[in-house]
């Protein structure tokens, strides 16, 4: 349940969701379309989890559905260095969205513009006042980095799902090193997290911490409306794939990056330069360098301070996602 003295609720947050539909993705979007405080200011589409043209539809999809105002801009289709590796299919389903029906009827048109020009045109418009969240490969943050480099100093801030860091045992879910996200461009995620606005990093090392579980679902499904029904309907197969590791429920990823954006308090991060392996054996490996050991100088020295979460309040980050459906009941 959210608490009346939330802080969050009282000032609007701009929000450009960049995402790529996606099971736990489309639960973000609904949390962020259903969280009081969010102005969502535009929906915008990478390849990642499905090729391009589908997580678009899903997007236009997912807007209809929930009667969502926010424009939805279509994006990159492969990394900057061109390459689109398979779908995992055997995780979001064929659709991208747990192969639940879509009906592609009288969907609305995207954007005349690409991802990274609207993004570039948004924040020109509110200079300082936009949170970019990122939950997919940061193809489109780093497309709008190059064409317009004035646009780091105009951004509020920066919030990612991706990267694992190997704290508390959480390594990779793709390689035994690089998060899904990262080693899908990690070219890209390198030049984001070096560029001069402040990222905060939500990796897996503390999204694993976090599981909607069956009691959640049940509430979700009992209770949470139209958007608890669908997040259960998509999840399935989810749920399923996260079976297979003896996990009784599916991790949050994306929907725990939109939680970080609404209340970091729940979060405790550190600080320090991020790089991520762009090719070898590690490629798409995020590393922060420790400023507490001395290193001779090299890679690291000349990129920016970046935030990485490090902990998090598991239970009261459930509880939002949950109660931010269901206002009206006690927490768990
Ligand atoms: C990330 O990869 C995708 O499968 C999810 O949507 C999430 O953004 C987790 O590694
Ligand atoms: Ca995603």
């Amino acid at each position: 349940m959210l608490s009346a003295e939330n802080p969050a609720r009282s000032r609007s947050l701009k929000v450009i969701f960049d995402t790529d539909p996606g099971v736990d993705d489309a639960a973000a979007l609904l949390f962020l379309n259903a969280y009081p405080s969010v102005t969502l200011l535009g929906i915008t589409t990478v390849f990642g989890n499905a090729d391009i043209d589908t997580v678009t539809r899903n997007a236009l999809y997912l807007k209809k559905r929930f009667a969502i105002s926010a424009p939805v801009a279509r994006g990159a289709g492969a990394s900057l260095s061109g390459e689109a590796s398979l779908p995992p299919v055997h995780v979001h389903g064929q659709n991208g969205i747990g192969d639940i029906v879509v009906d592609q009827s009288g969907l609305p048109e995207p954007d005349a513009r690409a991802a990274h020009r609207f993004i570039i045109d948004m924040v020109r418009a509110n200079p300082g006042e936009i949170t970019l969240l990122a939950v997919g490969r940061m193809t489109n943050l780093a497309l709008a980095l190059r064409e317009a480099p004035d646009i780091a100093s105009l951004v509020r801030n920066v919030v990612i799902m991706g990267g694992a860091f190997s704290l508390a045992g959480h390594n990779g879910n793709v390689t035994p090193v690089a998060e899904a996200n990262m080693i899908g461009d990690p070219l890209a995620a390198d030049e984001v997290f070096g560029a001069a606005w402040p990222v905060t990093a939500i990796g897996l090392d503390v999204t694993r911490q976090i599981v909607m579980g069956p009691a959640e679902l049940d509430r979700l499904a009992a209770h949470g409306g139209e958007a608890g029904r669908f997040i259960v309907d998509t999840s399935r197969g989810y749920r399923a794939f996260h079976a297979q590791f003896g996990i009784d429920g599916y991790y949050v990823h994306d929907s725990t990056a939109a939680v970080y954006v609404v209340d970091p308090s729940l979060f405790e991060v550190r600080s320090g330069p991020v790089r991520v392996a762009t090719d070898g054996v590690a490629v798409g490996q995020t590393i922060q360098r420790d400023w507490g050991i001395p290193y001779p100088p090299g890679e690291w020295d000349m990129a920016p301070d970046q935030k990485i979460a490090v902990s998090v309040d598991a239970n009261r980050v459930l509880g939002m996602l949950v109660g931010t459906h269901i206002p009206c009941l006690p927490a768990l």
